[in-house]
């Protein structure tokens, strides 16, 4: 079999690892890749966005399956292009992938549904959002409407901070389009739980709970990131609190979406926060999150391609998707700066003992020598029996990763740790 893999980062990376297991597969192609997988994948030089060239590469290279990893693409319909070529894919269509592409469609529908989420306001003018400001309860969150790079949202701890949120968002257009509308929400506390889930509209997989870092720094301190690290099983996610979204936020969001024929087929991500009062979405995506990816699929006993063209072919309820009883750990290694301005084309070099271990997020040939080529570079994953262990074996195989200007976390699990106690 032939298959397509759209995206290029560590979360593609570990997809691509995961469908190679899969005997039937003789070639995946990764559009665009990095130089860092080509070891699994034959990297294509298209770009993510460029859907049309990715379909006449699909057609042209008689490609029998694809999957759409990225959030970009999905939303802007290339599971529904390749479709219409021919070609089964893996993603939601455009109309179902809105549900990570348009906040306020995200948050109508929940309100709708009954789902459980924070509390709202839409906003169309600057004006009217920055005289709502003046009086609502502090902290709240500025959210843009529309895929900001994950960067679209702000806590505003103060009004100034909420003002200014706004401005940047709705007159600055910081996110172009995306800033035409925004969210303004209830600011909510309690830990927060990755969720990734298969679905094909007629049942909800869960697979394994995990943890994202979000913050660049140790402690949970600096900047928001794409994800410093990731853990898997979240320990706060026990069996009780699953039982519970899966009948008030997993299924009553399938069935929301077949209501509004929006049927979602493929990844959808639930972003929550295990509040006082019952869990609550924080966030949809339409995909695999990235770097939960990384340590979710490791943790995959089943075949990957199986269950994904069950999903297409809406027979997710007749596969097997079993996971491991251990654990997993990626600590993601990025260029130092990251997410603000890093240098880029630093020597990269993986020893080899530890290849199997390590996601590449960002890199490139120069010169025929592999460099660094992105903000996060590596993603050094372990899984073990259980989550301490996984942690100490993810840390080891950082040490075995070498370029200059490398940071990582030294704390990615130790949240989890404490919860553990
Ligand atoms: P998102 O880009 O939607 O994942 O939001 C980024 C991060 O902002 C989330 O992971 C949360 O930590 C935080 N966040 C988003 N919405 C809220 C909220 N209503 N209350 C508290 N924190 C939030
Ligand atoms: N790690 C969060 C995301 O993929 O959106």
């Amino acid at each position: 079999m032939k298959i397509l893999v759209v995206g290029g980062g560590g979360r593609e990376h570990a997809i691509i690892k995961k469908l190679n297991e899969n005997p039937a597969v003789d070639v995946i192609y990764a559009v665009p890749g990095n130089a860092g997988m080509a070891e699994d994948a034959e990297c294509v030089k298209i770009s993510v966005s460029d859907l049309d060239a990715i379909v006449d590469f699909a057609k042209s290279h008689f490609v029998d399956y694809a999957v759409v990893a990225p959030d970009n693409p999905l939303v802007d319909g290339c599971v529904d292009k390749l479709e219409e070529a021919g070609i089964p894919s893996f993603g939601p269509r455009a109309n179902a992938a809105i549900i990570e592409g348009s906040k306020v469609f995200s948050k109508n529908l929940m309100k709708k549904y009954g789902i459980p989420t924070a509390a709202y306001e839409v906003f169309t003018s600057a004006a009217d959002a920055l005289e709502y400001v003046k009086t609502c309860p502090i902290p709240t969150v500025v959210k843009a409407d529309g895929l900001a790079l994950g960067k679209g949202v702000v806590i505003a701890e103060t009004r100034e901070d909420a003002q200014a949120a706004i401005v940047s968002i709705m007159e600055d257009k910081k996110f172009g389009a995306s800033g035409d509308s925004i969210v303004i929400e209830e600011f909510l506390t309690g830990p927060e739980v990755s969720v990734l889930s298969f679905t094909d509209g007629k049942v909800v997989v869960p697979m394994v709970s995990s943890m994202d870092h979000k913050r660049a720094l140790d402690g949970d301190k600096g900047l928001n990131t794409g994800g410093m690290g990731t853990i898997a099983p979240n320990p706060y996610y026990t069996p009780e609190i699953a039982e519970r979204c899966m009948k008030e936020i997993f299924l009553p969001t399938m069935h929301a979406m077949n209501k509004e024929g929006r049927t979602f087929k493929g990844c959808l991500y639930f972003g929550l926060m295990l509040c006082a009062d019952g869990p609550k979405v924080i966030e949809y995506n339409c995909r695999f999150g990235d770097p939960e990816t990384q340590v979710v699929l490791p943790l995959l006993k089943s075949d990957l391609l199986t269950i994904m063209q069950a999903v297409t072919d809406e027979r997710l309820a007749d596969v097997e998707v079993e996971f491991s009883d251990g654990a997993a750990c990626c600590v993601v290694v990025a260029s130092d700066g990251y997410p603000g301005s890093y240098e880029k084309g630093r020597p990269l070099v993986i020893e080899d003992e530890v290849k199997d271990k390590v996601f590449v997020a960002g890199a490139a040939f120069k010169d025929g020598v592999l460099v660094t080529n992105g903000g996060r570079v590596l993603g050094c994953t372990a899984t073990a029996e259980d989550l301490p262990s996984a942690i100490k074996a993810a840390y080891e195989v950082v040490e075995k990763v070498h370029f200059d200007n490398a940071y990582f976390r030294h704390d990615i699990g130790a949240k989890a740790l404490k919860a553990l106690e």
